[in-house]
């Protein structure tokens, strides 16, 4: 990590109630029955949070006091129902009982922030509109771009796969189902640079496209 992101990452976790959340959360994630969206996962989602931050242009100072709980919290919802198309619901509405030390009207936009964070993407018209849930949405989004992208989808897949609510259950299922994803919307310009600069989504796309032709021979 960069020295000056792990000094941001450092600062605002020595404010009290952002530290204790930080280390409330790390220590039930790693304890959770999910690991495509455990603590790994929301590691890596703080951090672009910060780095999107730290690059934002022609936008107002976000309130990293709503982004940073609001990224801890944004995939709680998997921890009580592991419906991945309702976990952004289920997070929003569970989100209140890790958040005492913040007051109502910040609750609600936090809220928001978990609501919105799917953005776009297919089965979900989830459009972030304000700074904080735009940033939230972005730093999820990143997780799906590049090379961390590849290894986050089949992850994923191996998580749901299993369960009896999806249908992911083979390769060629993952591969089809993950192949169309190529211009998904970022609502930050920073997120977007950081993704072009990984290969953006086209890279995905690309692979598993290839991935679901070479299984063509077996079907
Ligand atoms: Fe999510
Ligand atoms: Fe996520």
């Amino acid at each position: 990590m960069d020295d000056g992101i792990r000094k941001k990452l450092d600062d605002l976790l020595r404010i009290p109630r952002l530290g204790a959340l930080y280390v409330t959360l790390e220590e039930m994630y790693r304890k959770a029955p999910v690991f495509a969206h455990g603590w790994d996962h929301i590691h890596r989602v703080l951090v672009n949070a910060l780095l999107i931050a730290d690059r934002l242009q022609d936008e107002p100072e976000p309130d990293m006091e709503i982004v940073v709980p609001a990224v801890l919290l944004h995939d709680i919802g998997f921890l009580y129902n592991p419906d991945p198309y309702v976990h952004h619901l289920t997070g929003a509405e569970h989100c209140h009982i890790y958040l005492g030390a913040w007051n109502v009207q910040e609750v609600g936009l936090i809220e928001g922030c978990i609501r919105m964070h799917k953005g776009m993407m297919a089965r979900f018209n989830t459009k972030p509109t304000t700074l904080e849930e735009r940033i939230v949405c972005d730093s999820d989004l990143l997780e799906k771009s590049g090379y961390i992208g590849l290894m986050q989808g089949v992850r994923t897949f191996a998580e749901f796969g299993e369960r009896s609510h999806m249908e992911y259950r083979s390769l060629n299922e993952i591969a089809k189902h993950l192949m169309p994803l190529r211009d998904i919307e970022f609502f930050t310009s920073a997120g977007r640079k950081m993704a072009d600069e990984r290969g953006g989504l086209a890279l995905r796309a690309d692979f598993y496209k290839a991935a679901a032709r070479e299984m063509e021979a077996y079907y």
